[in-house]
């Protein structure tokens, strides 16, 4: 489903952040992307949601050469991916429940199934009472659980998360990863930026590790499969 080869990324004339970065993902796969700050995890998640080019390398995404891709068919392969940025992106004019329905509104979903969608998801994480308030007027961790709701709420192909319980005490936290499961038990592949240790040790999926910009696999029985996809089993 994602195939990076040999990617290298540098921003303007900087020194190159990612290095000889390889990896496949599978379809309905779920890993954590760990690493200390400043090791690249933000700019790997970056060239994941097509946000940025890689500056070399190879990069296939859905099965078709990322690079090669016009504004058209990369606006149509993003609507497949739901994003939780680090610093959220919530449109702050709107309120959460306008924030949430939005990328529904977008594909012309009935606004009656909208609203009981957009309603359950934001009492499941906690913000039922709070609906109709504008970001600003909530705390960074409910503003953060409205990012999420947003990103999931179109149950995407792929979900990138940028260090999505940084914010969150430990039970809100665990509620979240929960809703990351089942989304990825209905084939959502996932892919989780953090370095809550925590969080890692209690739910177990294969680690992609970043330090300094080079990327390593922390997981035998992963590294047999991705060793599969590679020689195509998959
Ligand atoms: N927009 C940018 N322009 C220039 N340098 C950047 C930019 N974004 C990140 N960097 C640099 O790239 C490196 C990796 O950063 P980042 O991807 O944010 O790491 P992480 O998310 O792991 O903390 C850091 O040295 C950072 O300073
Ligand atoms: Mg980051």
């Amino acid at each position: 489903m994602i195939k990076f080869e040999n990617i290298g990324l540098r921003y303007g004339v900087g020194p190159e952040v990612l290095r000889d970065v390889h990896f496949t993902l599978a379809p309905g796969s779920f890993h954590f992307l760990s690493g200390p700050s400043g090791a690249g995890k933000t700019s790997l998640m970056r060239l994941l949601y097509l946000g940025i080019q890689p500056t070399r390398g190879e990069m296939q995404m859905f099965a078709q050469n990322a690079q090669q891709l016009d504004r058209h068919k990369k606006a149509f392969l993003r609507q497949k991916i739901g994003v939780v940025f680090q610093d959220f992106r919530l449109l702050q004019h709107l309120s959460a429940f306008d924030n949430v329905a939005l990328p529904l509104r977008i594909q012309g979903q009935k606004e009656k199934d909208i609203r009981k969608n957009v309603e359950e998801l934001l009492k499941w994480v906690g913000l039922g009472d709070h609906m109709n308030r504008l970001p600003h007027t909530l705390s960074g961790g409910q503003q953060q659980r409205i990012a999420i709701a947003r990103a999931v709420v179109t149950k995407p192909r792929l979900l990138l998360a940028d260090e999505p319980t940084g914010n969150l005490d430990d039970e809100i936290g665990y509620k979240l990863m929960i809703l990351f499961e089942q989304l990825n038990k209905t084939g959502t592949t996932i892919v989780i930026a953090t370095h809550n240790e925590q969080m890692m040790e209690r739910f177990r999926h294969p680690r992609l590790v970043l330090e300094d910009g080079e990327l390593s696999v922390e997981d035998a029985i992963y590294a047999t499969q991705t060793k599969k996809i590679l020689d195509g089993v998959y």
